[in-house]
């Protein structure tokens, strides 16, 4: 077969991995091998599957490099499978059930829609933007919130080795979710004080995941008022999920409710408007299909956002991942 035509044959069929690599998740089948070889029929056995689809399933996910057959015919993980596993450290497990959770897909399935009329995939698929959906569906903000926590993690470390949190005493991460970013944060600097400040059913569920003696988890919206007496305040992945307008409003109200000697620090992924940078392509998409307007920005963009709300660029840090620390005062 001409490779052009093979090349575009697993694209097409792309959606069929995705699965496969959800279906190896969510049934526990990760979990159940972990470092040890398992046959069929005890995988089958221990996690009630038919053996039959079981001996269907099989090498397709060895197809996907997901799983080894060894020469006694059991199967081992391969690498990328260990990291479908839920305890991994540096695991993908979370990420791949909110990618392929049904109310996702359904976002996905107006992507055509969406970019043919510019209205938003998701808001088409589900009546609703993404942030009042999740309030009302808690399956869906777990998925979600798990899958934004874990996801980042090792980039998180990283980010967190290059920017100097020492001079600070208080900060506040605005969106924090479950407030796992501060929990890295403190693990290097354990003499800081943290707010982790969301909407209140993430805050809810956040005192329940993140129990720090030196993290207190406050409900409220950005849109509307944050506790000010912060030595910093961090935005992370937040203005990448809304349009111009509405970050607008976020830093205004942070200018507006904040000290004057406090700081902002955006970490987000840049764009690049040079033709050759791959650096968030796809995400920007993600983008478009599930957030309320949102996108992804360049250094220049998010510069000229924060200087119409007043702040002033005192450092940018690029990270080796894909996400960088923008630095800013109000003076
Ligand atoms: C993309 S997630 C980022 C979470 C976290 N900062 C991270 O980097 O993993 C966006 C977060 O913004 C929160 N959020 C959305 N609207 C908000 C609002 N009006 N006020 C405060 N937080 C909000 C969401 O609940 C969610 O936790």
């Amino acid at each position: 077969m001409p490779k052009a035509k093979s090349l575009l044959l697993k694209k097409i069929q792309g959606a069929q991995i995705t699965q496969i690599v959800y279906v190896m998740a969510r049934l526990g089948i990760a979990d159940f091998i972990n470092q040890e070889e398992r046959s069929l029929d005890e995988i089958s056995e221990e996690l009630g599957l038919s053996l039959l689809l079981l001996q269907r399933l099989f090498p397709a996910l060895e197809s996907t490099n997901l799983v080894k057959r060894l020469p006694n015919g059991r199967y081992a993980l391969t690498d990328e499978g260990l990291l479908l596993r839920k305890q991994e450290e540096d695991s993908l497990y979370h990420l791949a059930m909110y990618k392929s959770a049904p109310f996702v897909w359904r976002a996905m399935e107006y992507f055509c829609e969406g970019l043919s009329s510019g209205e938003s995939p998701f808001e088409l698929a589900h009546g609703t933007h993404l942030f009042d959906y999740l309030e009302n569906n808690t399956e869906a903000n777990t998925l979600f919130q798990d899958a934004m926590s874990h996801f980042e993690r090792h980039s998180s470390k990283a980010l967190i080795d290059l920017y100097d949190f020492s001079s600070f005493k208080h900060i506040t991460d605005l969106g924090g979710g479950n407030g796992s970013f501060l929990h890295s944060v403190l693990e290097r600097y354990p003499d800081l004080k943290a707010l982790n400040f969301d909407l209140s059913h993430v805050i809810e569920k956040a005192r329940r995941i993140v129990q720090h003696s030196s993290i207190e988890h406050r409900e409220g919206s950005f849109f509307e008022q944050i506790p000010g007496d912060s030595d910093a305040f961090l935005l992370r992945n937040i203005l990448h999920d809304w349009s111009d307008e509405s970050c607008l409003e976020i830093l205004k109200t942070i200018y507006r409710d904040s000290r004057p000697d406090s700081k902002l620090l955006l970490i987000e992924t840049l764009i690049s408007s040079s033709p050759d940078s791959k650096l968030g392509r796809f995400s920007n998409i993600t983008m478009f299909m599930m957030t309320p307007g949102g996108r992804e920005r360049s250094e220049e963009d998010l510069l000229d956002l924060c200087a119409q709300s007043g702040f002033i660029h005192t450092e940018t840090i690029r990270c080796s991942g894909s996400k960088s620390l923008l630095e800013f005062t109000k003076k």
